[in-house]
């Protein structure tokens, strides 16, 4: 995919009320520079071969800023908890509202498909690949700004309003779409250069291909919007797109911070 706007934009296109739908064009349009910036550092990664510290720390903290399997965990529990305390029909929507949203781990566990592998094994075979050993998991190797982004993450789905929880979520899975759809490639070049053969780098690029083929993220994305609406029928609230649009444009401000660090990082260490 040429761009991660590009990659985003048909699924904004298909989203419904349309306030919600202007905020998120919006949100990728202000963000344009940081975008720009962010596959500005994909490209400059996979433009040689990185050294073991480069790609260490790349690996570590690339990696802080995805696989939130235990957030969606913590929010589906928190809307549990709501519905517990229910009567009929809240309690229906809250439990519908959990599911949904604990529908988007389905695939990172791989539950239904026993004989894939998890998506975090599918990460460590990638990051294995291009770091030489497991050794890109010291904390050490993570960079500040994606540790906090981690710690942010996690606050909003499980400490902050469900109603931010939700959106967080909801937005990571667009985010991701247009990011994983924009890395496959700067990946792919990467493998090559570490003198993978054709075989080894369709293999070893799975975690990435698998969030974009079949359209996977962008199917957690409107399983979240769905969560969020139900929760909102419980609640009787409707999305506050102010909330909404200053969280979309934080989460693209950091993760481009993020990217910036990284790509200073990289330069410094080639
Ligand atoms: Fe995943
Ligand atoms: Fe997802």
């Amino acid at each position: 995919m040429s761009s991660i706007q590009a990659a985003v934009t048909p699924i904004i296109a298909t989203v419904t009320p349309d306030g919600l739908k202007e905020v998120l064009v919006r949100s990728f349009e202000y963000a344009s520079p940081t975008l720009a910036k962010i596959e500005d550092t994909f490209n400059a990664f996979s433009s040689r071969r990185p050294s073991v510290e480069a790609a260490c720390g790349f690996i570590k903290s690339w990696h802080s800023t995805h696989l939130k399997m235990l957030p969606i965990y913590g929010l589906s529990c928190r809307l549990q908890q709501l519905a517990m305390a229910e009567a009929s029909p809240k309690r229906d929507l809250y439990f519908v509202a959990a599911a949904l949203n604990a529908e988007t781990s389905y695939e990172d566990l791989s539950v239904g498909t026993p004989h894939l592998r998890t998506h975090a094994q599918l990460f460590d075979d990638l990051a294995e690949a291009i770091c030489g050993n497991d050794a890109w998991r010291l904390d050490s190797h993570c960079i500040p700004e994606a540790a906090e982004f981690k710690s942010w993450i996690y606050h909003n789905m499980v400490h902050a309003p469900i109603e931010t929880g939700l959106l967080t979520n909801m937005f990571s899975e667009i985010y991701n779409h247009g990011e994983y759809s924009f890395a496959m490639l700067p990946f792919e070049t990467l493998l090559r250069r570490i003198e993978y053969d054709d075989r080894e780098v369709k293999r070893l690029s799975v975690y990435i291909r698998c969030h974009v083929d079949s359209s996977v993220e962008e199917a957690h994305f409107n399983c979240v919007l769905n969560a969020l609406n139900t929760y909102n029928r419980a609640t009787g609230s409707s999305i506050d797109l102010c909330n909404a649009e200053s969280l979309f444009t934080e989460y693209l401000e950091r993760s481009g911070a993020i990217m910036e660090a990284l790509r200073h990082r990289i330069d410094a260490l080639q």
